[in-house]
């Protein structure tokens, strides 16, 4: 019998390969004016990640793995569903240095284990927080010791509480998403703080550095990985 988080994750998986052919355009990434609000978080991304050979993570359609391609050595561009995979296609074909994968973010063993880099946009408040270590020790493997690691994720900008927001038994945050043709799906979407990023990744990471961008309404995240010596 699948567990409620378990179907949080199908729902999650479900939703984003439906929504696939109309991602960029429902988040603004065809406009100009909104890809010039994300500045300072490309740059952070671009500081951190500059001449890397760099595992993504839930790539989805493409848009930040197109941004980075130029700056990075490589990209492995990785996400669970086909459907977001061909989007990004249509707009990487032609960038010789990135890869396009299928891995599911919670076991990615069958992704290259070289990567001096790493990065998600938009996936971090999707992880249920029982799931969080699963995910970081399976990133954490495909990484070499060293590597910097980057999430990015959206800012809870509401000014008042929304009382309608529902929470599970693990404290995530439940969301009611709609698609064209009555679709409605049940997903994750939590809010980090940054002590409670610092304190999800623990003792894997150090030297964490943190950027709160109110305009872009968006927080990066950005560590590198500690590894024990064996
Ligand atoms: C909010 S979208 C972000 C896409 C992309 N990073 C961007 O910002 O444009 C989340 C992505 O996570 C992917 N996804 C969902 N479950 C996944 C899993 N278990 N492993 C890897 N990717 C997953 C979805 O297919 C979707 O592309």
């Amino acid at each position: 019998v699948p567990s409620a988080t378990d179907r949080f994750l199908e729902g999650m998986v479900r939703y984003y390969a439906d929504r696939a052919p109309l991602y960029d355009r429902s988040m603004g990434y065809d406009r100009p004016e909104a890809i010039a609000a994300h500045a300072r978080i490309v740059e952070f991304l671009i500081a951190q990640l500059r001449g890397k050979d760099v595992l993504e993570v839930a790539a989805g359609p493409g848009f930040w793995t197109s941004l980075l391609a130029p700056h990075c050595r490589t990209i492995v561009a990785t996400d669970v569903n086909a459907a977001t995979q061909a989007e990004a296609r249509k707009k990487l074909g032609a960038a010789g240095n990135v890869t396009l994968q299928l891995a599911d973010a919670y076991d990615l063993t069958n992704v290259r284990p070289t990567n001096t880099g790493a990065f998600a946009v938009d996936w971090w408040s999707h992880v249920p927080k029982s799931k969080l270590p699963v995910f970081l020790d399976a990133l954490h493997g495909r990484v070499a010791a060293g590597a910097r690691v980057v999430m990015v994720d959206q800012l809870d900008t509401r000014d008042h509480p929304d009382l309608s927001v529902r929470r599970d038994h693990e404290g995530n945050k439940i969301e009611v998403r709609r698609l064209p043709g009555d679709r409605s799906y049940e997903i994750i979407k939590n809010y980090p703080t940054e002590v409670e990023l610092v304190a999800s990744v623990g003792e894997r990471g150090q030297d964490p550095s943190y950027l709160h961008d109110l305009p872009a309404s968006r927080w990066a995240f950005a560590y590198t990985v500690r590894r024990a010596p064996l």
